[in-house]
């Protein structure tokens, strides 16, 4: 029972370490789940002659035979990235599996990639329905979570217009090399006593103030590291939202099973987590209303998201729980994978020391010690971009991307896929394929210099950020502020490994959570390159007077 369990937590390879990922289950309940189970068995296994007979007109893509009701879960053994990968080789690039009693394929190649994000764009750009989803996205109100309709389009539109067209990162430009300043001013400290520097800690903290007031003008970090204490509330909150994503849902995977609820889900996230996220958001949104009323705005001129998605009018405007999905998502969306992005980008180039230096070199060549590099240096590093690249290659932050979802029956390279699949891209295995990247497993940003291989989803054998009409929205903020934080961070310290430890013993063994995480942190230690450069005297200048 046990490894039953185990095994249908391991699924979906969302979860790690798998034990630890499956919520805690009511026990009794389950036992009564398996009386039923064994009872509707017969039933179901009836259903599932009688369906099969009439699918075989149509040619499913090949799998592995499901069992009734649990579908490929028992199979699962204990290493399910071994188990997936073994699956590809032996059925090849395109795979069709039941998890529970749902339909799953999943894609594992560029051109596998290419027909589904391309040729068959519109038929799979729906979203499968969760639990966990309905309530992040305060009940598909949202972006990330919502299928494709009119309203999607526009909330899309909407965002990207404000946020991420050159004009909308240009306004906000200014706060966000504010925060580099602040990144670079807490390493600092750490530098002067030679202690270890959380690497992913003060990338994270950098990106959320970055993120948090993009969206809604409000920094929780200050430059000393300190957090108030609405802040301390805003990161409890991300923190139950992180780990409820590494989670899965048995209900979402046996709908036969839903209504027992054996995990206590309904009351875990419809009623718990519902409540935290909106007594956050909601009064966030009363808050800012009322900063409105009182003197802002009367220039008309918006200073973050929430202004302009409150000031939108008549046919145009947005009820309270689209804003608040919408934000939601943004800061779930973006700030794990921006995180992890820079911290593996990190974590490559301390193991590959002749990196560094290059690195090092281009940015002190184009930038010097006298001011911190900002956002228009970026193309003067190509260098610097290609690392960017070979990192998101390497280690995409969704290695899954996003699950689609066909609500049609559709054909698909010669096959049927049911109506009401799940599917998933394999960006991971794409990025690694050996039929398009020569030593695929090696971390040479050599290979992007001078290439003209683009992210933008022309280049199916490259999709990080996915294709598509789902095509990643935060992605031309993301090609900013990746390289942003490490330019900062290679301009202005020397890394080093602390006592004992060498550049080859830096773990690369991913945990796969909301995002693809490192398992073992990266620790290093900073020492300042230039100490007198004037960009570090100023900042210490502006916190001590703040
Ligand atoms: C390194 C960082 C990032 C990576 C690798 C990444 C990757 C992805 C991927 C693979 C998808 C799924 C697309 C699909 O369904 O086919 C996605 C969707 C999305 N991303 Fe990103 N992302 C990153 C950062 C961001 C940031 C910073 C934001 C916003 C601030 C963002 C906002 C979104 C949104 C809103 C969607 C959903 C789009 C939709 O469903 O229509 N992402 N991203
Ligand atoms: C995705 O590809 C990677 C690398 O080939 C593999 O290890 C993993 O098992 C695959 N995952 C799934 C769900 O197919
Ligand atoms: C990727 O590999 C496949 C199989 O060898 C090939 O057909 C395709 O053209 C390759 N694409 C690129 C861009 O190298």
């Amino acid at each position: 029972m046990m490894k039953f369990l185990r095994l249908l937590g391991e699924w979906g390879a969302v979860a790690t370490d798998l034990v630890s990922s499956i919520a805690p289950v009511d026990w009794v309940s389950l036992l009564a789940a398996i009386i039923v189970i064994l009872i509707f068995l017969k039933l179901h296994q009836h259903g599932t002659r009688r369906r099969s007979s009439k699918l075989q007109q149509h040619k499913l893509p090949p799998g592995p035979r499901p069992w009734p009701l649990v579908g490929c879960m028992l199979q699962v053994n204990d290493l399910p990235h071994k188990w997936f990968a073994n699956l590809a080789s032996t059925y090849g690039p395109i795979l069709y599996l039941h998890m529970g009693s749902l339909p799953y394929v999943i894609v594992n190649n560029a051109q596998m990639a290419k027909e589904v994000l391309k040729t068959h764009d519109m038929e799979f750009a729906s979203r499968p329905r969760s639990m966990l989803g309905e309530v992040i996205s305060f009940g598909y109100e949202d972006i990330v979570f919502r299928s494709s309709d009119a309203k999607w389009r526009a909330l899309r539109k909407i965002c990207a217009s404000n946020l991420f067209t050159p004009s909308g990162l240009k306004t906000t430009t200014a706060l966000r090399q504010e925060d580099m300043l602040f990144m670079v001013h807490c390493i600092h400290a750490a530098a002067k006593s030679r202690s270890i520097v959380n690497v992913k800690r003060v990338i994270h903290e950098a990106n959320l103030n970055t993120m948090c007031s993009m969206l809604f003008g409000k920094r929780y970090f200050r430059a000393d590291g300190k957090l108030d204490s609405k802040g301390k509330s805003f990161l409890d909150l991300l923190d139950l939202l992180v780990a409820e994503s590494g989670q899965l849902n048995l209900g979402d995977f046996i709908p036969a099973l839903k209504w027992l609820d054996l995990q206590r889900a309904e009351k875990r996230l419809r009623k718990d987590l519902k409540q935290a996220l909106e007594k956050f958001f909601f009064s966030k949104l009363a808050e800012n209303r009322k900063l409105h009323c009182t003197n802002k705005l009367l220039d008309g001129k918006e200073s973050h998201l929430l202004d302009f998605l409150q000031s939108l009018k008549g046919k145009e405007s947005l009820s309270d729980k689209t804003i608040a999905g919408i934000l939601c998502d943004l800061v779930l969306a973006g700030t794990d994978t921006t995180s992890v992005t820079a911290e593996w980008a990190l974590s490559e180039i301390l193991a590959n020391p002749h990196i560094l230096h290059k690195a090092q070199e281009e940015i002190a060549s184009v930038v010097g010690q006298e001011r911190l590099v900002q956002e228009s240096d970026l193309v003067n590093l190509p260098y610097l971009q290609a690392i960017v690249r070979e990192t998101l290659r390497l280690h995409p932050a969704l290695p899954l991307g996003i699950p689609h979802y066909n609500s049609v029956a559709t054909h698909l390279a010669g096959y049927t896929i049911p109506a009401g699949s799940t599917l998933l891209i394999n960006i991971s295995a794409i990025g690694r394929d050996p039929a398009n990247w020569s030593h695929p497993t090696q971390f040479n940003p050599d290979r992007f210099l001078g290439s003209d291989i683009q992210l933008v989803g022309e280049h199916f054998h490259l999709i990080p950020f996915s294709a598509g009409r789902r095509f990643c929205l935060g992605y031309p903020l993301v090609i900013v502020q990746v390289p942003h934080v490490l330019a900062a961070l290679l301009q202005t310290f020397d890394w080093s490994l602390p006592a004992g430890k060498r550049p080859e013993d830096i773990s690369m063994q991913e945990k796969i959570g909301l995002a693809c995480y490192r398992a073992v942190p990266l620790e290093a230690v900073a020492s300042c390159r230039f100490p007198a450069a004037p960009y570090l005297s100023k900042l210490s200048e502006n916190i001590q007077g703040s």
